[in-house]
């Protein structure tokens, strides 16, 4: 059976069951400060799981695109060694949320691998949880053992621990037992010498975990306790490509048809062989995963940084970059090649790829570009690093700063050392990681204590679309502490006018009032679950009285001023570069807005300047807010509407439109486009290929901006003694000054003509050789122009000059290349070791060297030093 009818297959199962087939949520995540990537189906579905919000649907059915590179689940470094794990991958799941429990998922489950799938009923294995004697105390499953007994033979039914068979999403959330289901792909020869039931979770490649079934029935609070969650769930989630493994009768994930299109491109590509040698199949194996996990985060609108979620996706496609490079030669470019046989083979399910294939090239090429490029700066430096060694074996340090500074991988400086006949210090290296990380990780780390619940089953109201003040009560509150922020308290109220960070806009700042007039300060405003969470500097004395909320107003109208900008922002980008334009990041802040879009060549000025005019005529028009709240995504998409890949939209949606502008949003906006007053853009700029970057400002910071350029003006007209015409009077300076350069080069050249004249007559003869140590007047061009004037028809010349520059000293030493030669002379070397004297170092070649130091007083010494190597 192929990939994508067993896909099929799997959510029609599950539809006939009356469950929704749903669309994956975006794997990369956004406006959840715990979490970076979707690391499991139940994600997008935590806030059902914890009562936060009620299902409209309660029995669900999704294929969930994946990533466990980070945090609790990270399997990064096992992909490419062994045949199943992945970075990316695809994770079936049925859902119940509050409806059926362990008796239909257990059954079901059952059904669909063995009646519909067909697999062999003997070569499967389940879990049952065994119970904790631990401080949680948990009773074993018996539950699930009885429905299994009903089902399979009990040599099938293995009990589980509590790291197999006990599910928790991370240290604080949902969780609960769960049964996991084993399948043994094994020969029967292989089959009869050991029984499956003693290879299920041993690792074996031929008796993997295929699909867990999850009974969330309690909730891990801060403190480690568990409570019982209001309602009891199920979250089952299937490993889709083992699935296929099975389904398909090979004996490797990589063997299925999900991955052998993209495997046999690289081969193709790079003239390398699968399953020829272990180094090369873990290279394609790594590449084929990585390609997957880079291609899908883009299309969800997560290009590859320097930071956060982007930092990630870089190391991914990076990990794969360097494996090829290595084990298959890959010199250039030739993953983003994989793309095109990606998008034919996954393009049906998941449209994102289809859709934005050529920007996933684009990005893909010029990330290898550009890392490929400091692979062969990190080689040389590598070089460089080795030729100065004093011993063989090399500073863990220096090779940390390498990777660190300049990117460099440590198991390809190994590799290299090695080949070298070098050994690296890793100890050294270990350290220094470590310390890094001690470093960022004391600076982020952030604890929380349980929440304090004030007001039980209170739901949360939403109200800062109409009021930006009104009479809350708090629901809970807790304190957290992080190194950043120091000490906080995170307040929840039934009613809030608060904004919470979200779709690129900042979260609301303002202050809470209690009835005898004390003040909290409200810090910040995000969300997490679902919930509007807001930060304050303390705690109000009397947490359960009436406080009066208000929003800052000033920070909410200019954000609100920058958010409708921005939407003008998008529609003149395509009006006036075209509707390939489209959103891929956002920020809207208070002082100003950036926006991402898609466009493949920098943005002209007059171009800019038309998307501004576009702009202010928008304002002009004084285009009034036209706010749909709750319908219907069709009815938006009707409207005009466009939905933005990697975004996650509810089952309504809000609509915004000013006069042709209609954009999906939860964002705060003006009443009327004349409430921005006016749009004045501050750059341009590529942020990745094909990615381009708009910096704007509106209302008063556009005001502040032309005040400030105002003021400049004012005194450039000043220095310029009040030239009526302040670009024409700097252009003659310029001129002037052009003019001066000019004249004081040729001096400088006379200069240093008469000076040569002069020093051949002091040279001395020492042994044979035309001596001169001196301190000059001239640059270090000009005294390197100087030893080569003065060596050109000698051969047997030594010259080192030292020169003062700026409080800085230089040596510069020239020696014939024939002398070089004949004595085994080298002027790098020399001045490595007068550097000394000025106090800092340098190099260069055998024949012509320069140290600079920050000591003038000690050039004397080493002119007087000079001598020494020729005597
Ligand atoms: N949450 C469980 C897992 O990720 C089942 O979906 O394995």
């Amino acid at each position: 059976m192929k990939s994508q009818e067993i896909r099929s297959q799997f959510l029609e199962f599950f539809k006939n069951k009356t469950h929704k087939i749903v669309s994956s949520a975006p794997m990369v995540i956004k406006d959840d400060p715990t979490l970076m990537f979707t690391n499991a189906g139940m994600n997008q579905f935590k806030e059902f799981f914890l009562g936060n919000t009620e299902a409209k649907n309660t029995r669900v059915v999704d294929t969930q695109k994946c990533l466990r590179v980070s945090g609790k689940h990270n399997d990064l470094e096992e992909v490419g060694k062994d045949t199943y794990h992945h970075t990316m991958f695809e994770m079936l799941g049925n859902w119940s949320f509050g409806d059926y429990f362990k008796e239909d998922a257990i059954s079901w489950a059952w059904e669909l691998l063995t009646k519909v799938f067909k697999i062999d009923e003997s070569s499967l294995y389940v879990t049952v949880f065994e119970g904790s004697k631990d401080k949680d105390n948990l009773e074993m499953d018996q539950e699930a053992l009885d429905l299994w007994k009903k089902i399979i033979p009990e040599s099938q039914i293995l009990f589980g621990n509590k790291k197999d068979n006990f599910w928790e999403m991370g240290d604080q959330g949902p969780c609960g037992p769960c049964s996991e289901i084993h399948v043994d792909i094994r020969s029967a020869e292989e089959k009869a010498k050991v029984s499956g039931a003693e290879l299920v979770n041993m690792d074996h490649p031929q008796v993997v975990e295929i699909w867990n079934l999850v009974f969330m029935q309690y909730n891990r609070k801060a403190n480690g306790e568990l409570e019982n969650l209001p309602a009891k769930h199920v979250d089952t989630g299937m490993g889709f490509e083992r699935l296929c493994m099975v389904m398909q009768g090979v004996q490797s994930n990589y063997d299925t048809d999900v991955f052998t299109p993209i495997i046999r491109e690289i081969e193709t590509i790079t003239n390398a062989e699968y399953n020829k040698n272990e180094d090369t199949n873990i290279a394609i194996r790594v590449i084929a995963d990585h390609i997957r996990a880079v291609a899908f985060s883009i299309a969800d609108g997560q290009l590859p940084s320097n930071t956060g979620a982007g930092y990630v996706i870089r190391r991914i496609l990076r990990r794969a970059i360097r494996y090829g490079f290595t084990f298959l030669n890959t010199k250039e470019p030739f993953m983003y090649r994989l793309v095109n046989v990606l998008t034919n083979t996954m393009g049906d399910a998941f449209p994102e790829l289809k859709e934005q294939k050529q920007l996933i090239e684009n990005v893909v090429k010029e990330e290898e570009h550009s890392f490929l490029k400091t692979l062969d700066q990190g080689l040389v430096l590598l070089d460089s690093v080795i030729n100065s060694a004093s011993s063989k074996t090399i500073d863990g340090r220096k090779a940390f700063e390498l990777y660190d500074t300049y990117g460099f991988p440590i198991d390809l400086t190994a590799l290299i050392l090695s080949e070298r006949g070098y050994t690296l210090d890793e100890k050294g290296f270990d350290a220094a990681m470590q310390e890094q990380k001690n470093r960022s990780r004391s600076a982020s780390e952030v604890s929380k204590e349980d929440w304090e619940v004030l007001l039980q089953d209170a739901e949360q109201e939403f109200v800062g679309y109409d009021v930006l003040e009104t009479n809350v009560r708090l629901v809970k509150y807790r304190k957290v502490t992080s190194k950043k922020e120091g000490k906080q308290y995170q307040l929840v109220f039934n009613i809030t006018p608060f904004y919470a960070e979200g779709g690129g806009q900042v979260g609301d700042k303002g202050y809470l009032e209690a009835q005898n007039g004390d003040v909290v300060y409200i810090l910040d405003t995000k969300k997490e679950n679902n919930e509007i969470i807001h930060f304050a500097k303390n705690l109000p004395k009397n947490t359960t009285d009436i406080f009066k909320a208000v929003v800052d107003v000033k920070q909410r109208q200019r954000t609100a001023s920058n958010h409708t900008a921005t939407h003008l922002l998008h529609q003149a980008l395509r009006e006036v570069l075209g509707t390939h334009v489209e959103q891929k990041g956002s920020a809207v802040h208070s002082k100003y807005l950036r926006f991402d879009f898609s466009h493949f060549s920098k943005v002209t000025t007059e171009q800019l300047k038309e998307v501004e005019d576009f702009v202010n005529a928008r304002i002009e028009g004084n285009l009034p807010l036209e706010e749909k709240r709750n319908i219907p995504m069709q009815e938006a998409l009707d409207a005009g509407a466009m939905a933005l890949f990697g975004e996650k939209y509810g089952d309504t949606v809000r609509l915004i439109r000013f006069g042709q502008s209609v954009e999906l949003c939860g964002g705060t906006h003006v009443q009327n486009t004349g409430d921005i007053w006016h749009f004045k853009i501050k750059s341009e700029g590529a942020v990745a290929s094909g990615i381009r970057r708009i910096e704007a400002i509106t209302s008063d910071a556009v005001k502040d901006f032309y005040a400030d350029n105002n003021e400049v003006l004012t005194d450039i007209k000043e220095v310029l003694n009040n030239a009526k015409d302040p670009v024409k009077a700097v252009v003659s300076l310029q001129e002037e000054n052009n003019k001066l350069k000019k004249e004081i080069e040729q001096l400088l050249k006379d200069k240093a003509k008469n000076l040569k004249g002069d020093l051949l007559n002091e040279l001395q003869d020492v042994n044979g050789v035309q001596f001169l140590a001196k301190k000059v007047d001239l640059d270090p061009a000009g005294i390197k122009d100087l030893c080569f004037n003065m060596g050109a028809n000698a051969t047997n010349m030594f010259l080192l000059f030292g020169a003062e520059n700026n409080g800085k000293a230089t040596l510069s030493c020239y020696i014939s290349k024939e002398l070089a030669a004949e004595k085994d002379l080298n002027a790098g070397a020399i001045v490595r070791e007068l550097g000394k004297y000025i106090q800092g170092g340098g190099g260069g070649q055998p024949f012509f060297a320069t140290a600079g130091g920050k000591n003038p007083g000690g050039i004397a010494e080493a002119l007087d030093k000079a001598i020494a190597y020729i005597k």
